[in-house]
C-alpha cells in the first residue's frame, strides 16, 4: 500500500515536471518565433527594396530595437535575444552561462550529434534559460556573413564601419551560427 502510494506520488510528480516543462518549451517556442518572424519578414523587405546593401544597413540600425520592441509586447518577463560564440554585435554577446551552454551545442554540432530543437536550462529556482540553435540555413546569409568570396563587398564595409570588431563572417552554409535564447522567470 505504502508502496503504491509512493510510486503514485513520484508518478504525478515527473507528470507535473513534464507539464511544466512543456509549459516553458511553449512559451519559448512563441517568443522566438515572433522574433524570428519579425526581423525575417523586415529583412526580406530591404532586400527586395534595396538589395544587399540596404539589408546591411537596416540590420545594423533596427536588430537591436526591433528585439527590445518585441520583448516589451510580451505580458510576462520573457526575454528573448540571439547571440552566438562569434558575435557582430557585443549586446549580443553571451553571458558566462550562455557562453557555457553554447560551447557544449558547438562541440556536439562538430561531433555529428544532431542538437536538440529546444534545450532547457534552470538556471536558479524560478528561472530557465531556453536555447534554439540557429544555422546558416539560407544562401542568403552568406552575403553578410561568409567569407570573401561569399560576402557582398559593399554590404560588408557597412556592416564593418558599424561593428569595427565584427567576428561573425567566414560562415559556410549548415554551419551553427548561435541560438535564439529565451528568459523565462516563472511566477
Ligand atoms: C544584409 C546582411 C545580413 C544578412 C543577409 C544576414 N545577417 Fe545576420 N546579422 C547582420 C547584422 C548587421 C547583424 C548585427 C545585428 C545587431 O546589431 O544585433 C547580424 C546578426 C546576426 C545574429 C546575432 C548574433 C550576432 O552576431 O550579433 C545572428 C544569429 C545572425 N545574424 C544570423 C543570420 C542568419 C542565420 C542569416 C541568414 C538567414 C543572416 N544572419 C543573414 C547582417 C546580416
Amino acid at each position: 500500500m505504502y508502496k503504491q502510494l509512493l510510486s503514485a506520488l513520484l508518478l504525478s510528480s515527473t507528470l507535473l515536471h513534464a507539464s511544466h516543462e512543456a509549459e516553458i518549451k511553449q512559451e519559448a517556442k512563441d517568443a522566438i518565433l515572433k522574433l524570428k518572424s519579425t526581423l525575417q519578414t523586415r529583412l526580406k523587405a530591404n532586400l527586395q527594396k534595396g538589395g544587399v546593401l540596404q539589408a546591411a544597413a537596416f540590420c545594423s540600425r533596427k536588430a537591436q530595437s526591433i528585439t527590445h520592441e518585441v520583448n516589451v509586447s510580451f505580458a510576462k518577463e520573457t526575454r528573448v535575444h540571439r547571440t552566438s560564440l562569434h558575435y557582430r554585435n557585443s549586446e549580443n554577446s553571451p553571458k558566462s552561462d550562455e557562453r557555457i551552454v553554447l560551447e557544449q551545442m558547438q562541440k556536439d554540432f562538430d561531433a555529428g550529434k544532431k542538437l536538440p530543437q529546444l534545450l532547457v536550462k534552470q538556471t536558479n529556482e524560478n528561472t530557465y534559460k531556453v536555447y534554439k540553435p540557429i544555422f546558416i540555413n539560407k544562401g542568403v546569409c552568406l552575403k553578410c556573413h561568409g567569407d570573401i568570396t561569399h560576402r557582398d563587398a559593399s554590404a560588408y564595409k557597412t556592416i564593418l564601419k558599424n561593428y569595427p570588431q565584427d567576428k561573425a563572417i567566414n560562415y559556410k552554409m549548415g554551419d551553427l551560427r548561435g541560438a535564439f535564447v529565451v528568459k523565462i522567470v516563472q511566477r
